[in-house]
């Protein structure tokens, strides 16, 4: 049995997570800032719910002690909570909307990573994923900004699997494309006209079950409709050369990258 934190836990990814865990005998403490939405699923099912706005250092940091203490510890976290932007970046650009969706995304990300660092070096170990999307592996023209952030996200989930290993503490990001959850609500009949396929939740929810419960670190978790959850293998960059043109030295495994550190292109 594992104890779970969920940011985004009133409604879509984060209550369908929830839901499994809870089936599978874990339990779960959700936070949120829909306080009416978080409390009505927390009371399905027998879980904790506290108020918290991730793009807020401090809340993260004191609900994340809470929930630790309401469960005497926690092994999961999923830094899901998000947002679509609502705004470009020429004229249509709107700074509040901007920074709003850069401090949920990415910041609520960061500072839940923050947070949860120690409470699982307290366990020994355990499972962060935070969810991306399939933005933070391709363009998306329609929402610049969001496909920034989530970029973001895969970086720094990159960056903290292997740094965190050691630790016992395995980082991942969570890649879907469009599932059915509100926050698809204004471009579903779109995406219906046009014939893109739409994720079921629930089918989201084993993904990010998957990923949390895999040996993998540092990885993409990708979930296309109809297909399988899988880790999204990157190309990989060329390594440098030196002024004679020779192949530099591999890149320290500890130290700095040079490029080397993954395979090269096929
Ligand atoms: N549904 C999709 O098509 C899709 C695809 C790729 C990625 N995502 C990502 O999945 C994650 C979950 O979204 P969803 O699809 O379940 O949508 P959703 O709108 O159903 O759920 C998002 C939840 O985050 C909460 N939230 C918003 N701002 C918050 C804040 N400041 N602090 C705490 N909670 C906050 C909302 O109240 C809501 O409960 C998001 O990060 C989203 O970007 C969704």
């Amino acid at each position: 049995m594992a104890n779970a934190l969920i940011t985004g836990g009133a409604s879509g990814f984060g209550a369908e997570v929830a839901r499994q865990l809870v089936r599978r005998g874990d339990r779960v403490v959700l936070l949120d800032v829909d306080d009416a939405g978080g409390r009505a699923v927390a009371g399905e099912l027998g879980a904790e719910y506290l108020h918290c706005d991730v793009s807020d250092f401090d809340e993260v940091q004191a609900t994340t002690a809470q929930a630790e203490e309401l469960l005497g510890g926690l092994d999961l976290f999923f830094l899901n909570a998000g947002i679509s932007t609502g705004c470009g970046v020429d004229e249509d650009f709107d700074l509040l909307k901007y920074r709003r969706a850069m401090g949920i995304n990415l910041d609520g990300v960061v500072f839940g990573v923050h947070a949860a660092l120690p409470v699982l070096r307290r366990r020994g170990g355990g499972s962060i994923v935070a969810t991306a999307s399939m933005a933070g592996l391709t363009a998306t023209p329609f929402d610049p900004a969001y496909g920034a952030n989530k970029h973001a996200v895969v970086g720094l989930v990159r960056a903290l699997g292997p740094a965190f290993a050691p630790q016992g503490i395995r980082v991942n990001a969570f890649c879907p494309g469009f599932a059915e959850t509100k926050i698809i609500t204004d471009i579903k009949s779109t995406l219906q006209s046009s014939g893109v396929p739409i994720i079921p939740v629930d089918v989201a929810g084993r993904a990010v079950l998957q990923a949390f419960d895999s040996s993998e670190t540092g990885q993409a978790f990708l979930l296309q409709a109809g297909r399988e959850a899988m880790v999204y293998t990157f190309r990989g960059i060329p390594g440098p050369l030196t002024d004679d043109g020779e192949k530099a030295a591999p890149a320290d495994p500890t130290g700095i990258p040079t490029g080397m550190a993954e395979p090269p292109p096929a």
